[in-house]
């Protein structure tokens, strides 16, 4: 039987415009046993279309270790590490992942208590929510009534020594049902979003720098993220905005001499933008909880400077200043129409590109709500790759927008560009 692929179903909130080519069912096919020339095919369509939808698969948590390594054979660890030493209990990663015995590359996640599951007896696990990470929350009354957050808006990645997994796997097991959320941003917007219980929510990162004005874009063509060291314990005592997407900047970050021991050949600094590997696109792929700084190369010799952002490069330290631009370059991109909200169903098996797109953990459970689903993603044998020169010649002018505007001889100069 040929592999068969149908658009993913949209929710009614969705701009049908912006998800031509994002999010893919695949059918035909058993995704827990693919031949070396059906894994190829899959490859190349999780790479040009970010997501994957398997349903109702059967995967054993080898099969699933096995799916995910294909995309990196050299791979081997866990994208978090395999070993959960003393000094990574204060990640606020901790609670949240259990590790399959016969496969620690596999975390069980969820909610509720499961037991006599895949070699644990007894595992309980708890759905992070936003009540635990954000500064302010839902009032008690609201949730009660369905209203909910996004958690926290993310790349799966340790973001430290570690290079981002390229994909990463979830299948559901058990997935509860009930009663559609109401996803509230709470930033003085209105915006909301109608949400399946437990959805998991995906934006592309290719959206995300498609949407953004062209000095925004030739920011983020010339810009590199530092992280900090072992971010998601120094992030730790810090509180969220309230779409998730980012730290209040309140200075209660962990200071760095209490942080577990950490080397500096060991910090990540990675380009804003991504490129993927299969047709050269370039995603905005940035973990906003963990930046610490951000470095900016000057524009090319030649650009014209006028309304150019940071013309001579620089380097901000300035934590509030560094997350105003990342959320300024963001945040249009979790618009609510730009949002994939996943519907799970039980043996939905869900293939990610963690490299080009960003997702969300959104919604709460009641403690009797028994959620199961595994995980697996691996830590790259690479680092990302960023733009290329011909894309920083080609993003980090501003003089496009003149010649539009005014001089419509020079409109020939440079079609391609508008694409
Ligand atoms: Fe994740």
């Amino acid at each position: 039987m040929a592999i068969e692929v149908v658009p993913l179903p949209l929710p009614p909130s969705a701009d049908a415009s912006k998800f031509k080519t994002f999010g893919r069912e695949v059918k035909g096919v058993n995704p827990g046993a693919l031949t070396p020339e059906q894994f190829k095919e899959i490859e190349k369509l999780l790479y040009e279309h970010s997501a994957l939808l398997f349903r109702n698969a059967e995967l054993t948590p080898e099969q699933q270790y096995a799916l995910t390594k294909a995309f990196d054979p050299t791979s081997e660890s866990y994208g978090h590490g395999n070993n959960k030493t003393g000094e990574t209990k204060k990640s606020i990663l901790h609670p949240d992942l259990k590790t399959i015995p016969r496969v620690p590359q596999v975390q069980l996640i969820g909610n509720g208590t499961v037991y006599n599951h895949e070699g644990l007896a007894e595992a309980k696990l708890k759905h992070p929510s936003h009540t635990t990470f954000h500064k302010t929350r839902v009032s008690a009354e609201d949730e009660a009534n369905g209203i909910t957050r996004f958690y926290r808006w993310h790349i799966d990645a340790a973001l430290y020594d570690l290079s981002p997994p390229r994909v990463t796997t979830l299948y559901g097991i058990n997935v509860p049902s009930g009663a559609h959320q109401v996803c509230r941003y709470d930033d003085g917007t209105g915006d909301e979003l109608e949400v399946p219980l437990g959805t998991t929510a995906f934006v592309s990162g290719r959206t995300m720098f498609e949407i953004l004005p062209r000095e925004l874009k030739s920011l983020a063509v010339r810009a590199k993220v530092r992280y900090a060291p072992h971010p998601y314990v120094w992030m730790a005592p810090a509180r969220a905005k309230s779409t998730g997407l980012g730290i209040e900047t309140e200075g209660l970050e962990m200071p760095k001499e209490e942080l577990p021991a950490w080397e500096e050949g060991k910090v990540k600094t990675f380009p804003i933008l991504w490129k993927n590997p299969l047709n050269g696109e370039l995603h905005f792929q940035v973990h906003p909880c963990g930046v610490s700084e951000l470095l900016i190369d000057p524009l090319p010799a030649g650009a014209d400077r006028e309304g150019a952002l940071y013309p001579d490069g620089a380097h901000i330290t300035d934590l509030g200043q560094v997350r105003d631009l990342l959320y300024k370059m963001q945040r249009p991109a979790i618009a609510p129409s730009l949002i994939y909200p996943h519907d799970w169903h039980e043996k939905d098996l869900v293939l990610f590109h963690n490299r080009g797109v960003l997702h969300s953990v959104v919604g709460a459970f009641k403690p009797d709500q028994v959620r199961a689903f595994h995980q697996c993603n691996l830590a790259a044998s690479d680092d990302p790759v960023g733009p290329s020169a011909e894309d920083v010649q080609k993003w980090a002018w501003l003089e496009l927008d003149v010649v539009i505007s005014g001089k419509e001889e020079w409109m020939d100069v440079d079609v391609d560009v508008f694409e």
